[in-house]
């Protein structure tokens, strides 16, 4: 008998994205080509109450362009939290600037404002703060160290679509924010992302920059830069279009299945989960789990015995600035020996399966399996 695996994430679609996208396919070409990219890049900004969405490739084409258009580059150096994806950082980089790994906070898993303090030197431009698993950084004291030091912002909402910080969507937070819509994410278009801003100076910076540095609507291939071309096909905005109309049911179904996991894993010892302070909502895009070092159960120990079950996880991200991708970097060792909140935390956390297919049983058996490995049946 083939067990069926437990997915780990995946997207909710319905026949409302399979008609758009149908539709896209059938009618987006000639003078249509842009008319599904602008309804969902309308949609999304009207979604988060910001001014301009363009929609993208990718998440990391959103932050790549959100440094460039901020004109950053050689000598520069960027705050970038020790936890997260490498996405979060590698556009740093591409911009020839230094990525500085600042820690995170206990509870929040986000970059700490006081860590963010102790990293700042004269040549330090932006802010990259990152909205990890859905859960949101304090925003309004890393505002306050923006405008003291002349900071940018740039926020990376790649994982926190539907979370909020003090009223205000993720995504409207910062200069800059950019989204994913890989097809683990909350909202999804299979590959797929965009940035938001609320500067028509940085918006129109953006247009030019992503298209090869030359003018929006130029027939004349008269371009003025060298630049990038990141575009999102109409076949995909017409499924995020689809989406952003169902955000609402997306995120609410994200916090059914926290709270499903929460009622199930109640009354167990030495383990925390992903933390909502009182200003703020997390969408939850991973339920994660941190258990205390007493388990003696590292991740990627757990992750084996939940795998042998048909449960699939990932592990908690290991700090950037011990990967061998940035061995050269200057910065890593440093902090390597700064961030022990990073170091401490990253070796015990896991994400469960958070699939937007996930039914309750489903939740139940992970649970199972989980008191069972932890054996606090
Ligand atoms: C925190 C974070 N930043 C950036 C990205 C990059 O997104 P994309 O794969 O759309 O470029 C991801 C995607 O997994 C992410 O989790």
């Amino acid at each position: 008998m083939i067990m069926e695996r437990i997915p780990i994430a995946g997207p909710s679609i319905t026949q409302l994205e399979i008609d758009y996208a149908t539709d896209a396919a059938a009618t987006g070409w000639y003078n249509n080509a842009g008319e599904y990219p602008r309804r969902f890049e309308r949609a999304f900004a009207n979604y988060l109450g910001v001014k301009h969405a363009v929609s993208l490739p990718s998440c990391t084409s959103g932050l790549h362009l959100a440094l460039a258009a901020l004109g950053i580059g050689p000598e520069d150096e960027v705050i970038v939290p020790d936890l997260t994806w490498i996405a979060s950082a590698a556009p740093i980089l591409y911009v020839g600037a230094t990525p500085v790994f600042a820690d995170v906070d206990t509870k929040t898993w986000c970059l700490s404002a006081e860590s963010v303090r102790s990293c700042i030197t004269d040549n330090t431009k932006a802010i990259l703060a990152v909205d990890l698993y859905g859960g949101v950084p304090d925003y309004s004291a890393l505002k306050r160290i923006a405008q003291e030091r002349k900071l940018k912002i740039v926020e990376d909402a790649a994982e926190a679509f539907g979370s909020e910080f003090e009223g205000c969507k993720a995504g409207s937070l910062g200069d800059f924010a950019a989204f994913s819509f890989h097809g683990s994410k909350t909202m999804s278009t299979g590959e797929g992302g965009m940035l938001v801003t609320d500067s028509d100076e940085l918006h129109d910076r953006v247009m030019h920059l992503r298209d090869h540095g030359r003018e929006p609507g130029d027939i004349y291939f008269r371009n003025t830069e060298v630049a990038f071309k990141y575009k999102m096909p109409s076949v995909s905005a017409a499924i995020g279009l689809g989406q952003v109309e169902r955000a609402e049911e997306l995120v609410t179904r994200k916090r059914e299945i926290y709270n499903w996991y929460r009622d199930e894993l109640d009354g167990i010892e030495g383990i925390e989960f992903n933390y909502e302070p009182a200003n703020t909502k997390n969408s939850y895009w991973m339920f994660t789990v941190v258990l205390q070092p007493e388990f003696e159960l590292p991740k990627e120990k757990l992750m084996a015995g939940l795998d042998k079950e048909g449960v699939e996880s990932r592990p908690f991200f290991y700090p950037l600035s011990s990967l061998p991708a940035f061995e050269g970097e200057s910065q890593a060792k440093i902090a390597r020996n700064r961030n022990k909140v990073s170091y401490d935390l990253s070796p015990w956390g896991i994400n469960l399966p958070s699939a937007l297919s996930l039914e309750r049983s489903q939740v139940q058996f992970v649970a199972k399996v989980l008191r069972r490995t932890l054996r606090v049946i």
